[in-house]
């Protein structure tokens, strides 16, 4: 499916949150608090959004993108190589439940809008629990559903309907974008999410609301 939709991936994800998505990613970024050099994993990196803000906000970082799509990786190859970055990001092909890193070899850790997507999410946590060094960082964006009434009903409408739509026609994929939607029905509450990732071993978890609750963040640590 991601392969498919890759080519039209970014701008659909401008158009449809109104170019909220790559504030979200610049709040992951920041939540990771990173003071010196540091080796960040992007996890599910796609074409490498989170990646790119995570260079742009830390000079001294390097990041390695992981992700089982070759479509994904090949947009984001060229807008790594559009700004001359390939010495900080390294994009690399594999499966988030089989990390192609060694024990404890990053420094912090982030997936962007991917954990709802991986079929065995704890799989993905408990590699990511291995991979990051004590210490490091971990934040992970994930869809939500807001809380307010009225802005719940407004935004369900919105959701369900009106960006499969959009997606559809412009990804020209049928079920890409009603996937979407399904898929965030089905993931976990956050307080249940954050529950997993402490079931990881992961200290100092919290779920922080975005944009009123249609996203949240969420950010631990690895003892
Ligand atoms: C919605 S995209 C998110 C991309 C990017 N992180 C972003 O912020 O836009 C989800 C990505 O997760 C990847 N993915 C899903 N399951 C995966 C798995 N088991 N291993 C590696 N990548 C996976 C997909 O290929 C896709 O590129």
């Amino acid at each position: 499916m991601f392969d498919s939709i890759a080519p039209r991936y970014d701008l659909l994800n401008r158009v449809l949150s109104v170019g909220l998505d790559q504030r979200w990613r610049k709040r992951a970024v920041e939540a990771l608090q990173l003071d010196r050099d540091a080796r960040v994993l992007d996890l599910c990196t796609g074409t490498a959004d989170l990646a790119l803000a995570a260079v742009a906000r830390y000079p001294d970082a390097s990041v390695v993108g992981v992700d089982f799509s070759g479509a994904m990786l090949e947009r984001g190859h060229v807008k790594v190589r559009r700004d001359a970055l390939q010495r900080r990001i390294q994009l690399v092909r594999g499966d988030a439940t089989r990390i192609p890193l060694a024990d404890a070899s990053c420094q912090a850790a982030t997936i962007g809008f991917g954990i709802r997507n991986v079929a065995q999410p704890d799989a993905a946590l408990a590699e990511l629990a291995r991979v990051m060094a004590p210490g490091a960082r971990l934040a992970i964006l994930e869809f939500g559903e807001p809380r307010i009434p009225g802005i719940r009903t407004l935004y369900t409408w919105y959701f369900r309907y009106v960006l499969p739509a959009i997606g559809r026609r412009v990804s020209k994929h049928q079920s890409a974008y009603s996937y979407l939607p399904a898929s965030v029905g089905t993931f976990p509450a956050p307080a249940e999410f954050a529950r997993t990732i402490e079931s990881h071993g992961f200290v100092t978890v919290r779920a922080v609301p975005l944009t009123l609750g249609i996203v949240y963040l969420y950010t631990a640590t690895r003892p």
